[in-house]
């Protein structure tokens, strides 16, 4: 009876994914018919209009604008517009598409819904420091929620560029240092996007960008130069975009910068070989902001015709903004140097999307005045985003456990040019965010503590002047207050695209503020708002207290007031290394050992990789965060040290709440390869868990590590990984934990 039972079950499993298969089939081979056949009926004007993307005039995120986007439309110029939404807007564009041109082939509206649509959450980096992933996830929900909401169908992310460096001003905009984090991060984000099916209202295509290693400019400058070695190139940079495409992206954005001399939106290698032909992508290729225009300043170019010939050549399909293939294709194509058969592929990419979205059955599917009134700035959404604002910080400091601040303080002072500071709460790239809607720092206290407690604020200074006439007025009200908090740091615009900075310290007198302040004697802590790791190696000596809040989002203040007063414990951790100072950039945890490490233990060893003014280690390491409790480890064991090929790798730790509140503890797990083939770095995160543990007790965290994660890409570039002998840790951070060696046989 038994197995006739196993016999049915095993014969229905196979009948539903035969069936599942064959719909799937039966599906594909429907959107191909109708989509070859309307190619077929399509112009050659009609077909490059496909491929010709503008923005609106309703916001700028780059150096041309055309006023004539609109006419264009109605010549079926168009395919795609971005910077445009509201239902009316986006119904009124989309009525011209349909209604006024030939075929009526419906437009896409895109958008740079980076981290919210009109909830805005923390930035990308903060969200990382949650190293939470279904939190990301649904961020990322909500926001393609609202955005569809508002008839945007195709948001500009996830941006997946690694960065190891913050003079770049665009770290804020992904998730750090760590290609496996930022791989599992990019994933995330994709499916939280186009959830589980494209043609639902509230799914929107993903855009995953900038192809590639955009994050890696030279001297950490904007649209600088990137050159790298091969083995770096797809060891540290290329993961995370491959995930994303493996998840199923629908469409992929190149970068501006060349990798080692050829520029990502003319190069062949990168956009069909690897990212088609090696990775399977079936989605389209968008370019940046005229960045085909921006071959021709990169020298690879003569003029318009070369640079259009050479992206669409290197299979990128749609150019936003640039007008280059709107204006040269047609004659591409007479002279022979761009074939039809080329052309076709790519306005296949494009109509495939756009069916997908289900736009072909009904263009005013993302117009709906009912959902625009319901789902957006929901209570639900904006408790969600003071969570997740709490969730994003990371408590640097705190020393005699300054925080939380008691509840019975008299006075309490915010003094500081972010304290109150609606603007700077979004950050970079906060798109249709609303900053008139956002819980200021001081906005949030009051919300906490209404009349119980005498809140005064002074601003001290501006974010970035030299102008100090505002310390008096600071002093005077610390002098009043039971306990000082300094909110400082950068304004949001100080991070983002075009945002290189050379100096990372706190901008303008900052500094001089919090000197004059804390040295007054009152306690204080200091809350830090900043689009990329800072060099505070002065303030994080004298400040008491330091948490870092990045940029929360519209619930920025509440979040934070509940960190403040230890409604909620801190629990984030860094995704980025924090430096000294700017002489030790580039600074990361998976660093080389090098062939004359230095050991801290003999400084006097003079013949070794160090500086003569500065120590080696950063300020903050990767994966560092505290909390208002303290966690021990323990016993960290592992199933076997002796492990043959293909085995599991079993290891496991005892985390203890050594402290006097419940918290999470982000417990992380590296891994190290003794001897390689190529050259090994020191440490590389392979696994982490968020574990709560309430005060006194203690838990074991347990890890399974496949031993394909040990894979890297040897000499002769296979992806594979050794035998050999390897060290494992387990700990709260990449610079402290316990270890244990492990080897494969
Ligand atoms: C910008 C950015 C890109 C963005 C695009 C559209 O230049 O580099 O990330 O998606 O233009 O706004």
């Amino acid at each position: 009876m038994k197995n006739i039972v196993i016999l049915i079950l095993i014969l229905s499993i196979f009948s539903f994914s035969c069936t599942n298969s064959s719909t799937k089939k039966t599906a594909d081979l429907k959107m191909n018919t109708f989509v070859d056949g309307l190619l077929k009926k399509m112009t050659l004007d009609e077909k490059i209009g496909q491929l010709t993307l503008f923005t609106s005039d309703w916001s700028v995120t780059g150096g041309t604008m055309r006023k004539d986007y609109i006419n264009l439309i109605e010549k079926g110029s168009v395919g795609a517009i971005f910077n445009a939404y509201t239902v009316d807007y986006v119904k009124k564009l989309q009525k011209i598409a349909v209604e006024k041109t030939r075929l009526g082939i419906p437009l896409i509206f895109g958008y740079d819904v980076i981290h919210g649509h009109r909830t805005i959450f923390p930035i990308p980096l903060a969200q990382a420091s949650s190293w939470d992933l279904q939190a990301i996830e649904k961020s990322d929900r909500i926001a393609a929620s609202e955005a569809t909401a508002e008839g945007i169908n195709w948001t500009f992310a996830p941006m997946v560029d690694i960065a190891r460096d913050p003079r770049w001003g665009r770290v804020m905009e992904g998730a750090g240092e760590d290609t496996w984090l930022g791989s599992m991060i990019a994933v995330a984000r994709v499916k939280g996007f186009q959830g589980d099916d494209l043609s639902a209202q509230n799914t929107l295509l993903a855009c995953v960008k900038h192809f590639a290693a955009y994050g890696a400019p030279q001297a950490g400058r904007d649209y600088y130069t990137v050159d790298m070695s091969e083995r770096s190139l797809y060891e540290w940079y290329l993961p995370p975009y491959k995930a994303a495409v493996k998840v199923g992206a629908a469409s992929v954005m190149t970068s501006f910068n060349e990798i080692a001399g050829i520029p990502s939106s003319s190069n062949r290698w990168l956009l069909t070989d690897l990212l088609r032909k090696e990775w399977g992508f079936n989605g389209f290729v968008v370019s940046d902001y005229t960045s085909i225009n921006e071959l021709i300043p990169h020298g690879v170019a003569a003029d318009s015709a070369q640079a259009g010939m050479l992206a669409i050549n290197a299979g990128l399909d749609m150019d936003m903004q640039g007008s280059i293939y709107l204006n040269q294709l047609k004659d591409l194509l007479k002279s022979g140097k761009v074939s039809q058969e080329t052309i076709d592929n790519s306005v296949r990419n494009v109509l495939v999307a756009k069916y997908k979205l289900g736009l072909f059955e009904d263009p005013y599917r993302y117009c709906s005045l009912e959902r625009e009134a319901k789902e957006i700035m929901t209570p639900d959404n904006l408790a969600f985003a003071r969570e997740f604002a709490s969730k994003s910080a990371v408590l640097l400091k705190n020393s005699n456990k300054t925080l939380p601040i008691k509840r019975n303080i008299k006075t309490l002072a915010v003094i500081g040019p972010l304290g109150d500071s609606k603007p700077d709460m979004l950050g970079s790239w906060s798109a249709a965010g609303q900053s008139d809607k956002c819980v200021t720092l001081l906005e949030g206290l009051k919300n906490k503590l209404g009349n119980k407690t005498r809140i005064i604020y002074a601003k001290g200074c501006e974010t970035d002047s030299c102008n100090t006439d505002g310390f008096a007025e600071a002093l005077k009200i610390a002098r009043q207050a039971d306990f000082v908090i300094l909110a400082l740091g950068e304004s949001a615009s100080m991070s983002g695209e075009a945002a290189s900075r050379s100096d990372l310290g706190l901008p303008g007198v900052q500094m001089d503020l919090a000197r004059i302040i804390i040295k007054s004697g009152v306690t204080s802590a200091v809350v830090l708002f900043n689009g990329r790791p800072l060099a505070i190696e002065e303030l994080d000596k004298i400040a008491p207290a330091l948490l870092e809040v990045w940029f929360g989002g519209t619930e920025a203040g509440n979040g934070i007031s509940d960190l403040l007063f230890g409604d909620v414990i801190p629990s984030g951790k860094l995704t980025i290394t924090f430096p000294r100072n700017v002489g030790q950039i580039p600074i990361f945890y998976n660093v080389k050992n090098t062939g004359r490490p230095f050991d801290p233990s003999f400084p006097k060893d003079k013949y070794k990789s160090r500086y003569l003014d500065c120590p080696n280690t950063p300020l903050y390491p990767f994966g560092y965060g505290l909390s208002y409790t303290t966690f021990r480890y323990s016993n960290l064991s592992m199933q076997k040290t002796s492990l043959n090929k293909g085995e599991d790798i079993e290891a496991s730790a005892e985390v203890t709440n050594t402290g006097e509140y419940d918290g999470d503890e982000i417990v992380q797990l590296y891994v190290h390869q003794k001897v390689g083939d190529v050259t090994r770095p020191i440490k590389e995160l392979k696994g982490f868990k968020k574990v709560s543990i309430k005060k006194g007790e203690s838990i074991k965290v347990s890890f399974i590590l496949k031993m394909d994660e040990l894979s890297y890409y040897h000499q002769n570039m296979s992806y594979n990984y050794d035998g050999g002998d390897y060290d494992l840790y387990i700990g709260p951070n990449s610079s402290e934990g316990l270890s244990i060696s492990f080897r494969i046989l």
